[in-house]
């Protein structure tokens, strides 16, 4: 089993890698008898609810379905997850596991912040964006009419636990939709990683179990670095969010729903390093590579016709914005980015045209 452990002092945990190991929860929560509430939806739950729920016999286990969809990451599910604990009686020894992809996880991650002012909360992530992003790093939200992620906290899990099986019946477009944040890694952070990425591409089409363990490892590796260091966005943490301003712009722009936030982030990182380029902070040859990584993985490599004034709008809207300033990631070379803002709006307007 790989393990990686994200050091935050008291708030360390670990996070568990390994194929068909759903189970080993059991021996990661401590103590018997407790009370513990499972997330899931039903998509998740016909695969993965009855092995979980055999594995956690020695505890009081009740499960909430929330319906599928980021639709239902909302308030109202929240408060009938509430409703449904206090009902039951949970205390303050209860504990939260959410088992799914990032949209039960992030719901689940704040029902565990907030009930009792805090309570033991166990992710096990079912989808690859998931296991290389969300579950990791204690980010935690409910969206709100007006936005996505505007209701949240800071909530670090007990223990991650990874089972590379799971994604062998995640349909294609979801698989796809983590790759783009696995190969965003490669770009911000680490070039060995970007070159591995190059030659495992079909390996990791294929969903090999051994590609996908390293690929998984690694990435959960650089974003464990990345939040140690800035656990709560003041810096370097930011760096994660490349091609995150433009994807966020062509996820609002499509209601969200016609885009997945995988190919959303896939069009943003081309469309952030074809500015590189043009700023000349990257060469032909680098952004070449991202573009061809992107697209021999089948993501998309440009983004929706919209009016510059309507990109403008909606990048204003993201949460990038500081001081009234549009800030961009930028890759600088493979394996390093940095932030840029004062960037000259014609070049960001002409390259939008170039990429969409
Ligand atoms: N907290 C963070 O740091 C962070 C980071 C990135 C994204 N997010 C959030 O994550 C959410 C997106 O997550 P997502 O991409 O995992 O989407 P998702 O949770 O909606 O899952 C995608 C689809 O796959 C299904 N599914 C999940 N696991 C499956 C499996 N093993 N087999 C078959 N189907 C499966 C789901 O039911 C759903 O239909 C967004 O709400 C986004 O805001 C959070
Ligand atoms: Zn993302």
């Amino acid at each position: 089993m790989a393990t990686v452990k994200v050091n935050l002092n008291e708030r360390s945990y670990p996070i568990y890698i390994e194929a068909g190991k759903l189970g080993q929860l059991s021996t990661s929560i401590p103590d018997k008898n407790r009370q513990i509430c499972v997330i899931t939806n039903p998509t998740v739950a016909q695969y993965y609810l009855h092995p979980l729920l055999n594995k956690l016999a020695e505890h009081h286990v009740t499960v909430f379905e929330m319906p599928d969809g980021e639709q239902y990451k909302s308030l109202s599910v929240y408060s009938e997850v509430m409703d449904q604990l206090i009902n039951a009686g949970f205390n303050r020894d209860s504990a939260i596991v959410a088992l799914g992809g990032g949209v039960v996880g992030d719901l689940a991650g704040f029902v565990a912040a907030t009930f009792q002012r805090g309570v033991d909360f166990y992710q096990i992530p079912t989808t690859l964006l998931a296991q290389v992003d969300s579950s990791v790093g204690g980010k935690t939200a409910v969206n709100h009419p007006q936005g996505k992620n505007l209701i949240g906290a800071f909530y670090q899990p007990q223990a991650v636990l990874i089972d590379t099986d799971c994604l062998q019946t995640l349909p294609e477009r979801h698989y796809k939709s983590g790759l783009a944040e696995v190969i965003k890694y490669g770009i911000i952070y680490d070039n060995d990683f970007f070159n591995w990425l190059e030659h495992h591409t079909s390996e990791l089409k294929s969903r090999d179990t051994d590609s996908l363990i390293y690929a998984i490892k690694r990435s959960c590796e650089i974003k464990a670095e990345i939040v140690a260091l800035d656990e709560r966005e003041k810096g370097v943490r930011a760096l994660l969010n490349l091609g995150h301003t433009f994807g966020h712009a062509i996820e609002a722009a499509t209601h969200y729903g016609e885009w997945t936030h995988g190919e959303a982030v896939a069009a943003g990182t081309i469309i952030a390093s074809k500015l590189a380029e043009v700023t000349q902070q990257l060469s032909a040859s680098d952004f070449r590579r991202i573009y061809d990584l992107m697209s021999a993985f089948g993501l998309p490599t440009k983004g929706p016709h919209m009016e510059w004034s309507q990109w403008l709008e909606y990048m204003q809207r993201d949460k990038k914005v500081k001081d009234g300033k549009l800030h961009f990631i930028l890759p600088t070379s493979i394996g390093s980015a940095a932030v840029f803002k004062d960037l000259d709006e014609n070049k960001i307007a002409a390259v939008i045209t170039e990429c969409c």
